[in-house]
């Protein structure tokens, strides 16, 4: 490498760290979007609106496990970390080490725990943490742009993941997400919430209590 191309590099690491530290959580969203856009799927986090109404049906005295799908850069994490109990545990799976690395650096709980991977090892990645079943789980997957195969073995992973009534529960702009809960869950609740861009469907599938 030539020193001119050692100082353009220094530069941009310089403008990348600067952008990060004032756009924030924001700048690593973005970030993340134009690495991947088809994996993140949408340039703007979900909005205050969208997270109350998502946790709302949660019982959180009943909750010991609570695990997200597609955290982001946590959006979704701080509102379940000040609803969960003391001895909960909070596990988030994304693909990109981009954002489980943001995460690692800036939530400091015991109960929570960042997994690089991917949705579909569910089962394997609560098992590693000591947990039989979840008790909610929350989806923040573009399900529209995953491969129908990777969708359909997610809802799979996840229907066997989840106690007895316990809810897996997604936020969508299409009616994706919503189609496939109602293929593995028989009982799915539905909402919508305009207050977000864009705005979007929410559902909340709820496993048999047999
Ligand atoms: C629309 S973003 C979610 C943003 C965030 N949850 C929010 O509410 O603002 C979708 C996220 O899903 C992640 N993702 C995509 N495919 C995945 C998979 N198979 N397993 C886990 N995470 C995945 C992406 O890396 C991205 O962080």
């Amino acid at each position: 490498m030539t020193g001119y191309e050692l100082t353009r590099q220094a530069r941009l690491t310089r403008a990348r760290h600067w952008l990060r530290r004032i756009l924030g959580p924001w700048g690593v969203f973005i970030q993340g979007f134009v690495q991947h856009p088809r994996m993140v799927a949408s340039i703007i986090p979900s909005s205050r609106y969208t997270i109350a109404r998502m946790l709302a049906p949660v019982d959180w005295q009943a909750c010991r496990l609570f695990v997200e799908y597609g955290p982001g850069v946590g959006t979704f994490c701080g509102p379940v970390l000040e609803r969960l109990r003391r001895d909960g545990t909070l596990i988030v799976i994304d693909t990109n080490p981009l954002f489980i690395d943001y995460l690692k650096r800036t939530i400091r709980d015991s109960r929570f725990i960042a997994v690089h991977g991917s949705a579909e090892e569910v089962e394997a990645i609560i098992r590693a943490h000591g947990h039989e079943h979840a008790d909610y789980i929350l989806s923040g997957l573009p399900f529209s742009n995953l491969p129908e195969a990777v969708g359909e073995r997610i809802l799979a992973a996840t229907a066997r993941a989840l106690r007895p009534g316990g809810a897996f529960m997604t936020y969508q702009f299409s009616r994706v997400a919503r189609d496939l809960t109602a293929q593995f869950f028989s009982k799915v609740d539905d909402g919508f919430e305009w207050r977000n861009v864009l705005p979007c469907r929410l559902a909340w599938g709820w496993k048999d209590k047999d």
